[in-house]
């Protein structure tokens, strides 16, 4: 999980400093993040910023870190959101900074340049969920991403367990 970056990530990270532009322009408090900024990057530098952004997002919930790895024109399949890192911050913030909502990691993949992740979110919808992020990298950044969310059915017909 907490693989060292490489230098040239470092680099990367240091041209991108300060990590945490202006309030967007919603006039919300929560400061918008700046973009990640595409750097080439080996599968293997890849694996490590993908496993760094899970970090940030998934475990320490710090949103506005985890989209310093997510380019300006992230393409954004969900469809409750719109391309572009805005849109996606904006909807995933209040959601994901929230720790009355928890997540549960139960599986991750990384084969360059995509990134999965299946995981259990607590207090998202009614009952407890079931989603899969696949990111796809470009880069040192996330480019594009899908997303498939199942909510568990008050009465299952399958008595075995979702999760
Ligand atoms: C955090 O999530 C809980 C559970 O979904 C909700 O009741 C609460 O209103 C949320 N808080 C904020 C600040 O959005
Ligand atoms: C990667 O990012 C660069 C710079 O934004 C862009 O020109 C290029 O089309 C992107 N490539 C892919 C495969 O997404
Ligand atoms: C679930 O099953 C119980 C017991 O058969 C029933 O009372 C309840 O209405 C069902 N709930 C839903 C949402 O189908």
């Amino acid at each position: 999980m907490h693989m060292r970056p490489s230098t040239r990530f470092f680099k990367g990270l240091t041209l991108i400093l300060p990590l945490l532009g202006p309030g967007s322009v919603f006039g919300q408090s929560t400061p918008t993040p700046v973009p990640c900024v595409v750097y080439p990057a080996t599968a293997v530098e890849q694996k490590q910023i993908f496993s760094t952004f899970v970090g940030e997002f998934y475990v320490k919930r710090d949103i506005p870190r985890a989209f310093t790895h997510i380019a300006a024109d992230y393409i954004q399949h969900n469809p409750f959101e719109l391309d572009g890192i805005t849109s996606s911050f904006d909807f995933l913030n209040p959601i994901f900074s929230n720790t009355s909502v928890t997540v549960q990691i139960l599986h991750r993949v990384f084969e360059a340049p995509y990134g999965w992740l299946h995981y259990r979110v607590d207090g998202l919808l009614e009952e407890p969920t079931a989603i899969l992020d696949l990111f796809r990298f470009n880069g040192t950044c996330v480019q594009e991403h899908w997303d498939v969310i199942q909510e568990l059915p008050v009465n299952a017909t399958n008595p075995h367990p979702l999760f």
